[in-house]
């Protein structure tokens, strides 16, 4: 198959790097970025892979430049920076090019996009890439949403600038318009989830049991040669060990407590609420980092309220299980959330292979993702990640050691929201018979919902209404 011409639009941090990538894998390049002034400047920085770069004054310039057939990478901010590109791109595209959004989009407006440019002539590919500039230079995770014509197209130049585990490529098609852009919204959320799983485990550590930050980065760093062996606990011990050029202190010390929570983090929570589902984990995080951006309430929240935090007593050991059974949870809830989606829209999700791409190159990298694609590929009883025997029986010695830091926690003060959603999903759905009969008696009480009795029969009354 001809490979088609290469193009790269938004030279950010991400688009240099992969610019880069592409460039460093042997293959031509055109770019163009919005500020001129950038091109040149890149061009530079290329050094000598600049041979097979090209740059232009605009995305329309370079379009135009272009060989045919010709794929064009979007890489500018999710929104109207992608529609305007794409409307400037139609002026020009054809019959046989491509445009590829590599950003963070939300997938409706990628299955949007998709039906609009299709009906052009023009191919779509929505591309989320995961990794951060790292990744984007030195290969990233790929997820892919579009049809296998065009995948099929471009696969080889996907495959070659993706991170490889174990030589495999960590790139795939995983289904038409929105499937890819969606896969990498969940992967997101579950990022969020770990990382406020890994902040609160640290908070913890530090203000309940008094170890400083660069001692808490040591704990990080043991853990990571164990079952949590991951890339967000390998750079939070990093993290942690760090020192402040400035203050000489720690250099989480001159960090302000507070995190925005504008995009993929909330779109994942809402496309779980929206299909019926909840993701709790990753729900608590996103509101772990709501309240973490009303730094000035909360000063004030100090003030007036002033609860406290009281030391805590816990094992280390006692940690590193409660963020590895936190750590399941938010993978759990995460293919939950897939599960529903591949429903809903019809994509046929192989969670074995998202969870293969996911086992190398991107920010939730981590020695779990191989053991969930092999129980994904086995029998996994109710498509339930937590009921795979190798994750129950984690969960099962995991969980008593969760219950100690959440009840610890919560009876001293430390807030702990991702942990103790995390372990009430656990607890919730080992029980057969949980509390809910009593919330359908109150529906039936003041609505007359109607109820399904334990002997049979649905739609019936309570004797409130005899
Ligand atoms: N950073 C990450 O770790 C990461 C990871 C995965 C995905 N992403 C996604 O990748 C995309 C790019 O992110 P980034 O971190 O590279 O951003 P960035 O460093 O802020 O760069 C943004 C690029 O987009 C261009 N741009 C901004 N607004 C534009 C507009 N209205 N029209 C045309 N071009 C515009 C900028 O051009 P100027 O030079 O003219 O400002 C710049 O080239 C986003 O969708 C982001 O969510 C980021």
């Amino acid at each position: 198959m001809t490979l088609p011409s290469l193009g790269l639009y938004g030279l950010g941090t991400m688009g240099s790097a992969l610019a880069l990538n592409i460039l460093d894998n042997g293959y031509g390049l055109h770019v163009a970025n919005r500020t001129t002034s950038r091109v040149p400047e890149f061009v530079g920085e290329a050094g000598a892979l600049a041979e097979n770069l090209t740059g232009h004054e605009s995305l329309v310039a370079m379009a135009r430049a272009m060989p045919a057939p010709r794929a064009i990478i979007l890489m500018v901010p999710a929104g109207g920076a992608v529609d305007s590109g794409i409307a400037e791109l139609l002026e020009v595209l054809g019959d046989g090019d491509v445009i590829i959004d590599a950003g963070n989009a939300d997938f409706n407006d990628t299955r949007r996009r998709t039906d609009e440019v299709e009906s052009s002539g023009v191919a779509f590919l929505g591309m989320g890439v995961s990794g951060g500039e790292e990744g984007a230079r030195h290969g990233p995770s790929i997820m892919a949403g579009g049809t296998e014509s065009v995948w099929a197209g471009l696969r080889e130049v996907i495959e070659a600038i993706s991170a490889k585990f174990e030589g495999a490529p960590c790139a795939d098609r995983f289904g038409p318009d929105g499937a890819g852009h969606f896969v990498k919204t969940v992967h997101n959320g579950i990022e969020y989830a770990d990382m406020e799983l890994i902040a609160e485990v640290y908070g913890l550590m530090r203000y309940g049991l008094g170890k400083a930050p660069a001692e808490i980065g040591k704990v990080f760093g043991a853990w990571n040669d164990g079952p949590l062996k991951s890339y967000l606990v390998e750079i939070s011990a990093e993290v942690l060990g760090a020192v402040d050029r400035i203050s000489g202190g720690p250099a989480v010390d001159a960090i302000v407590d507070r995190a925005g929570q504008k995009g993929t983090g909330r779109w994942t929570v809402i496309e779980a609420l929206r299909m019926g589902q909840s993701a709790s984990a990753i729900e608590a995080a996103v509101a772990a980092r709501s309240w973490s951006a009303e730094k000035e309430v909360r000063e004030a929240g100090a003030e007036i309220l002033g609860f406290g935090r009281e030391p805590l007593e816990l094992d280390a050991a006692d940690l590193e299980a409660a963020l590895l059974a936190g750590r399941i949870v938010a993978y759990a809830q995460g293919f939950r959330i897939l599960d529903a989606a591949s429903d809903e829209f019809g994509w046929s999700l192989d969670f074995a292979r998202i969870a293969e791409v996911w086992r190398a190159g991107c920010i939730i990298r981590s020695a779990l993702l191989d053991g969930i694609a092999g129980a994904f590929r086995g029998d996994l009883p109710m498509g339930q990640l937590i009921f795979a025997p190798a994750f129950a029986g984690m969960l099962r010695e995991a969980v008593p050691a969760m219950r100690r830091v959440v009840a610890a926690s919560v009876a001293a003060g430390h807030p702990v929201p991702a942990l103790a959603a995390a372990l009430a999903f656990l607890e919730s759905m080992a029980l057969a018979r949980g509390t809910t009969d009593l919330i359908q008696g109150q529906r039936d009480f003041f609505g007359r919902h109607g109820f399904d009795r334990v002997d049979g029969g649905a739609g019936r009354h309570g004797p409130w209404w005899d």
